[in-house]
């Protein structure tokens, strides 16, 4: 069943509008360029990506896959260097890493923020030099600190007292001096997903200024003779576009440094004002260029210390989302089209593909909005508001919530993502035994396997049972 109207959705009896903020198309082939990676376009229909056409991509690759347009990464990368030249700018590989990212992160002279064991391990694996990491975590193991000390990592985030006692106890071991770095609740409730904001009160990340801790982790610090404290680390969540929250929080943040001046008479060199900057994922979105980002905050941050009477310490971000997030799409294929009756007679059309959840779980875990495009043929049939699908056994595996496609949308189509580059590979599962997708890098017309897509003998080569 249809309703989909030849003059399309707007004549359609019931015919669903979707949200407030999307508009139907005048033209449903058409790239909303702000939302795709700097070289993405289409020629007769067809997505061509890094000088690559999506379809050639797939004939040899198969879906799904994530494409990632090297050159757009390699630019955004060089935009937050250069916008924050005075700073130190570290890409946060949580939002994706790889050997080969992690290559052109040093080639584009940028530092690397990683958090885990398996960050570091690419990180090291690339040759990154370890003075240019840093390594965050609330909970790093005893074995953990230790392989981050004795590989040389340039700064250490601590986040609670016992990984304080513990850096103590193993800079003494080993004798050698940890660069670390305070890891501060500023107390601003930051405007985003509940689930990505951190620098309210009640979560678990960092040390509360309010309560007091975050002077006593500073104290504690620096009498340990094996740490070497560089400063105060505040990072307010993320997919944040509101400098407000920002502001307030670097305040506060600028108070205690200047406390720590006063009375322990220490002047900490650094200091680090995280990531969290915002991205378009639809035209919802409107994200400030690097450049605009640098000013706003080198002022706020001038401003204050020129009021607090102290020098502006040396100052690190942390971005991750805005330099890859917009560099990546996600290539599906259209398994099944089904017109769903709802309520009151409107017709919202399912759009299943051959990912989901698993390769996106944005979706489902943030309500996060996405666009897509159909990526190999230019169509005539007017909108229709589409949801796409995933092929999981849950009703919340949604990829894109409300989407206009072309109304004769089908199986075989190709149907294209942007926007997928953070998160979404880096949170990829095997979640029904699905087999994570292949990251696949396009640049001057050549595809290079960054990642292999998994295939059943990676399933079951963890599985021992027999
Ligand atoms: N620095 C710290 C200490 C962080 O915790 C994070 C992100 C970043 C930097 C980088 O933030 P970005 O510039 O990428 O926004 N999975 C969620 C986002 C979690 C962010 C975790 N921390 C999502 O998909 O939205």
């Amino acid at each position: 069943m249809s309703t989909t109207h030849e003059a399309g959705w707007a004549h359609a009896p019931g015919g669903l509008r979707g949200p407030n903020w999307l508009q139907p198309p005048t033209d449903p082939n058409a790239l909303v360029a702000s939302l795709w990676s700097s070289t993405a376009h289409k020629e007769d229909g067809d997505l061509v990506v890094g000088g690559v056409a999506v379809a050639d991509l797939v004939a040899e690759h198969n879906t799904p896959a994530y494409v990632l347009d090297e050159a757009d990464f390699r630019a955004r990368a060089q935009a937050f260097r250069d916008a924050f030249a005075d700073y130190d700018v570290y890409y946060a590989g949580k939002a994706f890493l790889c050997t080969s990212v992690a290559r052109w992160v040093a080639e584009e002279g940028l530092s690397l923020d990683v958090c885990s064991p398996g960050e570091l391990t690419i990180a090291l694996r690339a040759q990154f030099d370890p003075a240019r990491i840093g390594y965050h975590g609330n909970n790093k193991t005893h074995p953990e600190l230790r392989r981050a000390v004795a590989s040389g990592v340039g700064r250490i985030v601590v986040d609670s007292f016992a990984e304080i006692e513990r850096l103590a106890q193993i800079t003494e071991e080993l004798d050698l001096v940890q660069g670390v770095m305070v890891r501060v609740t500023a107390g601003v409730e930051a405007h985003t997903h509940e689930y990505i904001a951190t620098a309210h009160e009640d979560q678990k990340f960092g040390f509360s200024i309010t309560s007091g801790d975050a002077f006593d982790a500073v104290r504690r610090v620096e009498a340990a003779p094996g740490l070497r404290l560089l400063g105060l680390h505040s990072h307010i969540g993320s997919q944040i576009f509101d400098a407000s929250g920002f502001e307030v929080a670097a305040r506060r943040v600028l108070r205690l440094h200047a406390r720590v001046g006063d009375e322990l008479g220490v002047t900490m060199p650094e200091m680090d004002l995280g990531g969290g900057f915002g991205i378009a994922y639809t035209t919802q979105d409107d994200p400030s260029e690097p450049a605009r980002l640098a000013s706003e905050m080198t002022k706020i941050v001038q401003d204050e210390c020129r009021g607090l009477e102290i020098e502006v310490p040396r100052l690190s971000i942390e971005p991750g989302r805005a330099i890859v997030g917009p560099s990546m799409c996600t290539v599906y294929t259209v398994g099944t089209v089904k017109p769903v009756a709802l309520d009151g007679g409107a017709v919202r059309t399912y759009v299943s593909v051959d990912g989901g959840m698993s390769d996106n779980i944005r979706t489902a875990l943030y309500d996060a909005d996405y666009s897509c495009t159909i990526a190999a043929r230019a169509s005539a049939a007017p909108p229709v508001l589409a949801r796409v699908v995933g092929k999981h056994c849950e009703a919340g595996d949604i990829v894109v919530r409300d989407e206009f496609l072309p109304a004769d949308v089908a199986p075989g189509d190709l149907l294209a993502v942007p926007g997928t580059g953070a998160y979404c590979r880096s949170m990829a599962s095997n979640y029904n035994h699905a087999l994570r997708p292949p990251v696949i890098a396009v640049r001057d017309g050549e595809t290079r396997v960054l990642l292999r897509r998994e295939t059943e003998d990676d399933l079951l080569a963890t599985d021992v049972g027999a």
